[in-house]
């Protein structure tokens, strides 16, 4: 995919990673240091944002799934997930997508990238996965968890409240259920994808 000068990349173990810092040293490592261990062990696929000379974005993804002890509550795990389901199809698990890492460089951020990405996975995942995958899970850092309330995922437990990071889905259902069109609309729209604010 390329957008303005803006390519989407899968992370590759000869890729020559690109400056990046999200504000977050955590996430910085991670990218800087240990993408390429987790995809060579299976454990997560990183994928990169990227202009000629920056990494805008990047995030990593793993396979989940939510199940009554990430709920911890029985009558909430009914309510939220269960009842929601045909008879036949109320289970002790469901499959799920993970974001496991994610975080956009500081000199693009509020410049709607981040949710670019959320959509482009919630339009992804209901329409190229290989396999069956109800919802997207993330463990939100405290201080992103507007951004993905923004983003429509709701929390999953009441046990992390005042945690470092808080458990949060998306139903893909929700888009799933709508007109195919969602679905088959350009996975970034380029006008999600701005020029860099100049330093
Ligand atoms: C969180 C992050 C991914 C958001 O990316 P972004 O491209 O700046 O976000 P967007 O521009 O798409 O923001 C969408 C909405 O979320 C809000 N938002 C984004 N980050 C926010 C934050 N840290 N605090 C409060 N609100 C935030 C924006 O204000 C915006 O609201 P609006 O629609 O009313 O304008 C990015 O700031 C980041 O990389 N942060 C550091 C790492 C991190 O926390 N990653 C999440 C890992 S769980």
């Amino acid at each position: 995919m390329q957008l303005d000068g803006i390519s989407l990349i899968r992370l590759t173990p000869e890729h020559s990673i690109k400056p990046f810092d999200c504000d977050n040293e955590d996430l910085n490592d991670f990218f800087i240091n240990n993408c390429v261990h987790y995809q060579n062990e299976l454990l997560a696929v990183t994928y990169i944002l990227e202009n000629h000379e920056k990494t805008v974005a990047f995030f990593s993804i793993l396979n989940d799934k939510i199940a009554l002890k990430d709920v911890g509550n029985p009558n909430l795990w009914d309510k939220l997930f269960r009842e929601k389901m045909p008879e036949n199809k109320r289970f002790n698990s469901y499959p799920a997508m993970k974001i496991g890492r994610l975080g956009v460089n500081v000199e693009f951020k509020g410049q709607k990238i981040g949710t670019a990405i959320i959509d482009y996975l919630k339009a992804w995942f209901i329409t190229n996965n290989r396999t069956g995958c109800k919802y997207i899970t993330v463990d939100a850092y405290s201080e992103s968890l507007n951004f993905y309330k923004k983003n429509k995922f709701n929390f999953l437990t009441e046990k992390d409240v005042n945690k470092d990071t808080r458990a949060m889905y998306f139903d893909l259902q929700q888009i799933a259920n709508l007109n195919t069109q969602v679905a088959t609309e350009p996975l970034i729209d380029s006008s999600s994808l701005p020029a860099p604010s100049s330093n």
